[in-house]
Protein backbone atom coordinates (compact mmCIF):
# COMPACT_ATOMS: atom_id res chain seq x y z
CA UNK A 1 0.00 0.00 0.00
CA UNK A 2 1.38 3.63 -0.86
CA UNK A 3 2.46 5.71 1.80
CA UNK A 4 1.19 8.86 0.67
CA UNK A 5 -2.43 7.71 0.59
CA UNK A 6 -1.63 6.81 4.52
CA UNK A 7 -1.93 9.99 6.55
CA UNK A 8 -1.20 11.26 10.04
CA UNK A 9 -3.55 9.45 11.68
CA UNK A 10 -2.37 5.67 10.12
CA UNK A 11 -5.75 5.97 7.89
CA UNK A 12 -5.32 4.25 4.67
CA UNK A 13 -7.25 5.69 2.21
CA UNK A 14 -8.48 3.17 -0.32
CA UNK A 15 -11.60 4.42 -0.96
CA UNK A 16 -12.38 6.83 -3.56
CA UNK A 17 -15.26 9.22 -4.10
CA UNK A 18 -15.36 11.09 -7.50
CA UNK A 19 -17.94 13.48 -8.16
CA UNK A 20 -18.83 13.15 -11.66
CA UNK A 21 -21.38 16.29 -12.02
CA UNK A 22 -22.67 18.88 -10.39
CA UNK A 23 -26.31 18.53 -11.74
CA UNK A 24 -29.00 16.97 -10.69
CA UNK A 25 -32.69 16.18 -11.95
CA UNK A 26 -34.47 16.17 -8.52
CA UNK A 27 -33.83 19.24 -5.58
CA UNK A 28 -34.12 17.13 -2.31
CA UNK A 29 -35.41 19.25 0.30
CA UNK A 30 -32.33 18.74 3.03
CA UNK A 31 -29.75 18.67 -0.59
CA UNK A 32 -30.40 21.57 -2.80
CA UNK A 33 -32.31 25.05 -2.89
CA UNK A 34 -35.63 24.85 -5.47
CA UNK A 35 -33.42 27.13 -8.13
CA UNK A 36 -30.72 24.37 -8.08
CA UNK A 37 -27.00 25.26 -7.01
CA UNK A 38 -24.66 27.13 -9.44
CA UNK A 39 -23.24 25.53 -12.16
CA UNK A 40 -18.73 25.59 -13.17
CA UNK A 41 -18.36 26.74 -16.64
CA UNK A 42 -17.92 23.31 -18.47
CA UNK A 43 -14.05 24.06 -19.14
CA UNK A 44 -13.42 23.92 -15.22
CA UNK A 45 -15.22 20.27 -14.73
CA UNK A 46 -13.00 17.26 -15.33
CA UNK A 47 -13.05 15.75 -18.57
CA UNK A 48 -13.71 11.71 -18.74
CA UNK A 49 -10.15 11.35 -19.60
CA UNK A 50 -9.37 13.32 -16.90
CA UNK A 51 -10.77 11.12 -14.63
CA UNK A 52 -10.31 7.91 -16.43
CA UNK A 53 -6.45 8.44 -15.54
CA UNK A 54 -6.74 10.28 -12.11
CA UNK A 55 -8.68 6.92 -11.25
CA UNK A 56 -6.11 4.88 -12.59
CA UNK A 57 -3.33 6.89 -10.75
CA UNK A 58 -5.28 6.21 -7.22
CA UNK A 59 -6.17 2.14 -8.35
CA UNK A 60 -2.12 1.82 -8.92
CA UNK A 61 -1.44 3.28 -5.26
CA UNK A 62 -3.84 1.18 -3.31
CA UNK A 63 -7.45 2.69 -4.17
CA UNK A 64 -9.84 -1.03 -4.18
CA UNK A 65 -12.69 1.63 -4.19
CA UNK A 66 -14.36 4.00 -6.63
CA UNK A 67 -17.54 5.46 -6.08
CA UNK A 68 -19.20 7.44 -8.50
CA UNK A 69 -21.07 10.39 -7.16
CA UNK A 70 -23.16 13.85 -7.99
CA UNK A 71 -25.07 15.52 -7.75
CA UNK A 72 -26.46 12.65 -9.67
CA UNK A 73 -24.01 10.77 -11.97
CA UNK A 74 -26.12 9.16 -14.17
CA UNK A 75 -27.22 12.68 -16.04
CA UNK A 76 -23.79 13.10 -17.33
CA UNK A 77 -23.93 12.24 -20.65
CA UNK A 78 -21.36 10.02 -21.24
CA UNK A 79 -21.24 7.67 -17.56
CA UNK A 80 -21.44 4.92 -19.62
CA UNK A 81 -18.17 5.02 -21.26
CA UNK A 82 -16.53 6.86 -18.35
CA UNK A 83 -18.07 3.44 -16.47
CA UNK A 84 -16.57 1.37 -18.85
CA UNK A 85 -12.95 3.00 -18.91
CA UNK A 86 -12.99 3.03 -14.91
CA UNK A 87 -14.04 -0.77 -14.70
CA UNK A 88 -11.15 -2.12 -16.85
CA UNK A 89 -9.31 -1.13 -14.21
CA UNK A 90 -10.26 -4.04 -12.62
CA UNK A 91 -7.42 -6.40 -13.01
CA UNK A 92 -5.48 -3.70 -11.89
CA UNK A 93 -6.16 -3.52 -8.26
CA UNK A 94 -10.08 -1.88 -8.39
CA UNK A 95 -12.72 -4.03 -6.76
CA UNK A 96 -15.79 -2.25 -6.48
CA UNK A 97 -17.39 0.24 -8.47
CA UNK A 98 -20.06 1.56 -7.03
CA UNK A 99 -23.00 4.43 -7.88
CA UNK A 100 -24.54 6.69 -5.61
CA UNK A 101 -27.66 7.63 -7.27
CA UNK A 102 -31.28 8.73 -7.07
CA UNK A 103 -32.62 5.71 -9.60
CA UNK A 104 -34.62 8.07 -11.83
CA UNK A 105 -33.04 7.43 -14.62
CA UNK A 106 -31.09 4.34 -13.21
CA UNK A 107 -33.37 1.87 -15.02
CA UNK A 108 -32.70 2.49 -18.43
CA UNK A 109 -29.10 2.20 -17.65
CA UNK A 110 -28.48 -0.56 -15.19
CA UNK A 111 -27.81 -3.48 -17.38
CA UNK A 112 -24.79 -1.87 -19.36
CA UNK A 113 -23.61 -0.58 -16.10
CA UNK A 114 -22.89 -3.96 -14.57
CA UNK A 115 -21.52 -4.93 -17.84
CA UNK A 116 -19.33 -2.29 -17.29
CA UNK A 117 -18.57 -3.73 -13.54
CA UNK A 118 -20.59 -2.18 -11.34
CA UNK A 119 -20.33 -3.67 -8.13
CA UNK A 120 -22.64 -1.77 -5.96
CA UNK A 121 -25.37 0.60 -5.85
CA UNK A 122 -26.81 3.13 -3.33
CA UNK A 123 -29.66 4.66 -4.01
CA UNK A 124 -31.41 7.61 -2.57
CA UNK A 125 -34.83 6.80 -1.03
CA UNK A 126 -36.99 9.33 1.45
CA UNK A 127 -40.31 8.45 1.19
CA UNK A 128 -42.56 5.33 0.05
CA UNK A 129 -45.30 7.22 -0.87
CA UNK A 130 -45.38 9.19 -4.45
CA UNK A 131 -47.03 12.10 -2.52
CA UNK A 132 -44.35 12.44 -0.58
CA UNK A 133 -42.04 11.66 -3.00
CA UNK A 134 -42.77 14.55 -4.91
CA UNK A 135 -42.65 16.95 -1.54
CA UNK A 136 -39.22 15.44 -1.05
CA UNK A 137 -37.88 16.15 -4.31
CA UNK A 138 -39.52 18.50 -5.42
CA UNK A 139 -39.99 16.30 -8.57
CA UNK A 140 -42.11 13.57 -10.00
CA UNK A 141 -40.78 10.20 -10.79
CA UNK A 142 -41.25 8.21 -8.20
CA UNK A 143 -42.22 4.97 -10.00
CA UNK A 144 -39.06 5.07 -12.28
CA UNK A 145 -37.16 4.71 -8.89
CA UNK A 146 -39.14 1.94 -8.18
CA UNK A 147 -38.65 0.76 -11.69
CA UNK A 148 -34.82 0.55 -10.57
CA UNK A 149 -35.58 -0.68 -7.68
CA UNK A 150 -37.29 -3.90 -9.34
CA UNK A 151 -34.26 -4.31 -12.13
CA UNK A 152 -31.55 -4.09 -9.19
CA UNK A 153 -33.48 -6.83 -7.49
CA UNK A 154 -34.24 -8.76 -10.32
CA UNK A 155 -30.62 -8.80 -11.94
CA UNK A 156 -29.11 -10.04 -8.06
CA UNK A 157 -32.22 -13.11 -8.12
CA UNK A 158 -30.40 -13.58 -11.30
CA UNK A 159 -26.76 -13.74 -9.82
CA UNK A 160 -25.37 -10.81 -10.45
CA UNK A 161 -24.56 -9.89 -6.95
CA UNK A 162 -24.88 -6.03 -6.69
CA UNK A 163 -24.82 -4.62 -3.39
CA UNK A 164 -27.50 -2.32 -2.68
CA UNK A 165 -28.88 -0.43 0.07
CA UNK A 166 -31.47 2.42 0.02
CA UNK A 167 -30.07 6.12 1.74
CA UNK A 168 -33.06 7.33 3.54
CA UNK A 169 -32.60 11.16 5.02
CA UNK A 170 -35.29 10.98 8.02
CA UNK A 171 -36.14 15.06 8.27
CA UNK A 172 -38.65 14.82 12.11
CA UNK A 173 -42.21 15.96 11.06
CA UNK A 174 -41.66 15.40 7.25
CA UNK A 175 -40.51 11.32 6.60
CA UNK A 176 -40.04 9.91 10.33
CA UNK A 177 -43.43 8.00 9.87
CA UNK A 178 -41.67 6.48 7.29
CA UNK A 179 -39.16 4.73 9.51
CA UNK A 180 -40.89 1.32 10.14
CA UNK A 181 -42.66 0.91 6.46
CA UNK A 182 -38.77 1.24 5.30
CA UNK A 183 -37.81 -1.21 8.03
CA UNK A 184 -40.73 -3.59 7.02
CA UNK A 185 -39.28 -3.50 3.10
CA UNK A 186 -36.18 -5.56 4.56
CA UNK A 187 -38.82 -8.50 5.80
CA UNK A 188 -38.58 -10.04 2.19
CA UNK A 189 -36.07 -8.15 0.01
CA UNK A 190 -32.40 -8.55 0.43
CA UNK A 191 -32.15 -4.28 0.62
CA UNK A 192 -29.87 -2.57 3.43
CA UNK A 193 -32.07 0.21 4.54
CA UNK A 194 -29.22 3.14 6.06
CA UNK A 195 -31.41 5.81 8.09
CA UNK A 196 -29.29 8.74 7.73
CA UNK A 197 -29.20 11.38 10.06
CA UNK A 198 -29.74 14.52 8.62
CA UNK A 199 -26.66 17.33 8.16
CA UNK A 200 -26.76 20.88 7.80
CA UNK A 201 -24.82 22.25 4.71
CA UNK A 202 -24.81 25.46 3.56
CA UNK A 203 -28.09 26.77 2.78
CA UNK A 204 -30.06 23.89 3.49
CA UNK A 205 -31.99 25.32 5.86
CA UNK A 206 -30.91 22.70 8.91
CA UNK A 207 -31.81 22.92 12.74
CA UNK A 208 -31.61 20.70 15.38
CA UNK A 209 -35.13 20.51 15.85
CA UNK A 210 -35.05 19.10 12.53
CA UNK A 211 -32.48 16.22 12.84
CA UNK A 212 -33.86 12.85 13.87
CA UNK A 213 -31.40 11.14 16.05
CA UNK A 214 -29.59 7.54 15.86
CA UNK A 215 -30.89 6.74 19.51
CA UNK A 216 -34.66 8.22 18.86
CA UNK A 217 -34.74 5.56 15.60
CA UNK A 218 -33.50 3.05 17.30
CA UNK A 219 -36.25 3.36 20.15
CA UNK A 220 -38.87 3.77 17.71
CA UNK A 221 -37.79 0.84 15.31
CA UNK A 222 -37.43 -1.54 18.74
CA UNK A 223 -40.69 -0.22 19.89
CA UNK A 224 -41.88 -2.45 17.08
CA UNK A 225 -38.94 -4.68 16.25
CA UNK A 226 -38.31 -5.52 19.93
CA UNK A 227 -35.25 -8.06 18.84
CA UNK A 228 -33.72 -6.00 16.44
CA UNK A 229 -30.09 -7.39 16.44
CA UNK A 230 -26.54 -5.15 15.56
CA UNK A 231 -24.45 -7.24 13.05
CA UNK A 232 -20.50 -7.27 12.97
CA UNK A 233 -20.09 -4.21 10.57
CA UNK A 234 -16.85 -3.90 8.28
CA UNK A 235 -13.50 -2.06 9.18
CA UNK A 236 -14.64 1.56 8.03
CA UNK A 237 -17.80 0.88 7.85
CA UNK A 238 -19.23 4.48 8.07
CA UNK A 239 -22.56 3.00 8.86
CA UNK A 240 -23.83 0.72 11.88
CA UNK A 241 -25.55 -2.17 10.42
CA UNK A 242 -28.61 -4.37 12.04
CA UNK A 243 -31.03 -6.86 11.36
CA UNK A 244 -34.37 -8.12 12.20
CA UNK A 245 -33.92 -12.01 13.00
CA UNK A 246 -35.35 -13.86 9.89
CA UNK A 247 -35.85 -10.97 7.82
CA UNK A 248 -34.22 -10.61 3.97
CA UNK A 249 -32.56 -7.43 4.32
CA UNK A 250 -30.36 -5.15 6.55
CA UNK A 251 -30.64 -1.96 8.63
CA UNK A 252 -28.39 0.60 9.00
CA UNK A 253 -27.61 3.69 10.34
CA UNK A 254 -25.50 6.95 9.12
CA UNK A 255 -24.64 8.42 12.50
CA UNK A 256 -22.60 11.69 10.94
CA UNK A 257 -24.33 14.41 13.68
CA UNK A 258 -24.12 12.21 16.74
CA UNK A 259 -22.00 9.74 16.50
CA UNK A 260 -19.22 10.26 14.31
CA UNK A 261 -16.89 7.74 12.63
CA UNK A 262 -13.94 10.15 11.42
CA UNK A 263 -11.30 8.05 13.39
CA UNK A 264 -12.27 4.97 10.50
CA UNK A 265 -12.96 6.82 7.62
CA UNK A 266 -11.14 5.98 4.67
CA UNK A 267 -12.55 8.17 2.40
CA UNK A 268 -10.52 10.51 -0.85
CA UNK A 269 -12.79 12.71 -2.52
CA UNK A 270 -12.47 14.29 -6.08
CA UNK A 271 -15.23 17.14 -6.87
CA UNK A 272 -16.51 17.33 -10.50
CA UNK A 273 -13.86 20.40 -10.70
CA UNK A 274 -10.78 18.35 -10.26
CA UNK A 275 -10.21 19.22 -6.29
CA UNK A 276 -8.94 16.68 -4.08
CA UNK A 277 -10.79 16.43 -0.71
CA UNK A 278 -10.18 14.35 1.93
CA UNK A 279 -13.00 15.40 4.35
CA UNK A 280 -16.29 16.11 3.80
CA UNK A 281 -16.42 19.11 6.18
CA UNK A 282 -13.28 20.07 5.45
CA UNK A 283 -11.71 22.77 3.66
CA UNK A 284 -8.22 21.95 2.44
CA UNK A 285 -8.22 21.20 -1.14
CA UNK A 286 -6.03 21.15 -4.50
CA UNK A 287 -6.62 21.20 -7.74
CA UNK A 288 -5.51 17.69 -9.30
CA UNK A 289 -7.22 19.18 -12.62
CA UNK A 290 -4.78 22.05 -12.23
CA UNK A 291 -1.53 19.77 -12.24
CA UNK A 292 -3.09 17.70 -14.79
CA UNK A 293 -3.61 20.17 -17.09
CA UNK A 294 -0.24 22.10 -16.47
CA UNK A 295 2.04 19.45 -17.09
CA UNK A 296 -0.38 16.80 -19.17
CA UNK A 297 -1.47 19.12 -22.33
CA UNK A 298 -3.16 15.82 -23.58
CA UNK A 299 -0.02 13.59 -23.08
CA UNK A 300 -0.10 10.07 -21.89
CA UNK A 301 0.81 10.69 -18.02
CA UNK A 302 4.41 10.55 -17.23
CA UNK A 303 6.47 10.41 -14.17
CA UNK A 304 6.75 13.71 -13.55
CA UNK A 305 2.64 14.35 -13.67
CA UNK A 306 2.68 11.60 -11.20
CA UNK A 307 5.55 12.82 -8.45
CA UNK A 308 4.05 16.47 -8.84
CA UNK A 309 0.56 14.97 -7.54
CA UNK A 310 2.02 12.75 -4.97
CA UNK A 311 3.99 16.16 -3.71
CA UNK A 312 1.03 18.83 -3.52
CA UNK A 313 -1.95 16.63 -3.30
CA UNK A 314 -0.33 13.78 -1.04
CA UNK A 315 1.41 15.42 1.34
CA UNK A 316 1.05 16.59 5.00
CA UNK A 317 -1.34 19.87 4.07
CA UNK A 318 -3.65 17.45 1.45
CA UNK A 319 -4.43 14.73 3.69
CA UNK A 320 -4.12 15.51 7.14
CA UNK A 321 -6.27 17.96 8.87
CA UNK A 322 -5.61 21.78 9.53
CA UNK A 323 -5.63 22.29 13.32
CA UNK A 324 -9.22 23.67 13.17
CA UNK A 325 -10.22 20.37 11.99
CA UNK A 326 -8.67 18.24 14.31
CA UNK A 327 -11.63 17.84 16.43
CA UNK A 328 -13.10 16.44 13.78
CA UNK A 329 -11.12 13.90 12.15
CA UNK A 330 -9.00 12.88 15.26
CA UNK A 331 -10.30 9.80 16.95
CA UNK A 332 -12.53 9.82 19.53
CA UNK A 333 -13.07 13.22 18.06
CA UNK A 334 -15.67 15.48 19.58
CA UNK A 335 -19.53 14.63 18.34
CA UNK A 336 -20.27 16.64 14.62
CA UNK A 337 -23.50 17.69 16.83
CA UNK A 338 -21.68 19.43 19.60
CA UNK A 339 -19.54 21.18 17.32
CA UNK A 340 -21.35 22.41 14.78
CA UNK A 341 -25.31 22.24 16.23
P1 LIG B 1 -20.68 2.63 1.25
O1 LIG B 1 -20.03 2.68 2.60
O2 LIG B 1 -19.76 2.25 0.17
O3 LIG B 1 -21.94 1.88 1.21
O4 LIG B 1 -21.13 4.11 0.85
P2 LIG B 1 -21.06 5.49 1.58
O5 LIG B 1 -21.86 5.46 2.80
O6 LIG B 1 -19.63 5.85 1.65
O7 LIG B 1 -21.68 6.45 0.46
P3 LIG B 1 -23.05 7.18 0.18
O8 LIG B 1 -22.80 7.97 -1.04
O9 LIG B 1 -24.15 6.21 0.13
O10 LIG B 1 -23.25 8.17 1.39
C1 LIG B 1 -24.09 7.89 2.47
C2 LIG B 1 -24.12 8.97 3.49
O11 LIG B 1 -22.89 9.08 4.15
C3 LIG B 1 -24.43 10.34 2.93
O12 LIG B 1 -25.35 10.98 3.75
C4 LIG B 1 -23.12 11.04 2.96
O13 LIG B 1 -23.31 12.41 3.07
C5 LIG B 1 -22.51 10.44 4.20
N1 LIG B 1 -21.07 10.48 4.14
C6 LIG B 1 -20.30 10.00 3.14
N2 LIG B 1 -19.00 10.19 3.44
C7 LIG B 1 -18.97 10.81 4.65
C8 LIG B 1 -17.93 11.27 5.50
O14 LIG B 1 -16.75 11.17 5.21
N3 LIG B 1 -18.27 11.87 6.67
C9 LIG B 1 -19.56 12.00 7.02
N4 LIG B 1 -19.82 12.56 8.19
N5 LIG B 1 -20.57 11.57 6.27
C10 LIG B 1 -20.29 10.99 5.09
N1 LIG C 1 -28.00 15.20 5.34
C1 LIG C 1 -27.82 13.87 5.24
N2 LIG C 1 -27.68 13.21 4.08
C2 LIG C 1 -27.71 13.92 2.96
N3 LIG C 1 -27.63 13.56 1.67
C3 LIG C 1 -27.69 14.67 0.91
N4 LIG C 1 -27.86 15.76 1.69
C4 LIG C 1 -27.88 15.32 2.98
C5 LIG C 1 -28.03 15.96 4.24
N5 LIG C 1 -28.20 17.27 4.34
C6 LIG C 1 -27.51 12.18 1.23
C7 LIG C 1 -28.34 11.82 0.03
C8 LIG C 1 -27.57 10.69 -0.61
C9 LIG C 1 -26.22 10.75 0.04
C10 LIG C 1 -25.06 10.75 -0.89
O1 LIG C 1 -26.19 11.93 0.81
O2 LIG C 1 -29.61 11.39 0.38
O3 LIG C 1 -28.14 9.45 -0.36
FE1 LIG D 1 -29.22 16.19 -3.82
FE2 LIG D 1 -29.08 13.59 -4.41
FE3 LIG D 1 -31.47 14.76 -4.03
FE4 LIG D 1 -30.09 15.30 -6.20
S1 LIG D 1 -31.01 13.33 -5.61
S2 LIG D 1 -31.11 16.80 -4.93
S3 LIG D 1 -27.98 15.29 -5.39
S4 LIG D 1 -29.80 14.46 -2.51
Amino acid sequence: FSDFLTDTFDRQHDYLRISVTERCNLRCVYCMPEEGVPLSPSQDLLTTPEIVLLSSLFVSQGVTKIRLTGGEPTVRRDILPLMQQIGALRPHGLRELCLTTNGLSLHRKLDAMVEAGLTGVNLSLDTLDPWQFQIMTRRSGFAAVQKSIDRILELNRAGAGIKFKINCVVMRGVNDREILPFVELTRDKDIEVRFIEYMPFDGNKWSKGKMFSYQEMLDLIRSKFPDLQRGAGLKNDTSKTYQVPGFAGKVGFVTSMTHNFCGTCNRLRITSDGNLKVCLFGNTEVSLRDILRQWNNGQPIDQEVFESIKQLAMNEEGLSPSPSRAPLLAPNSERLLDIIG
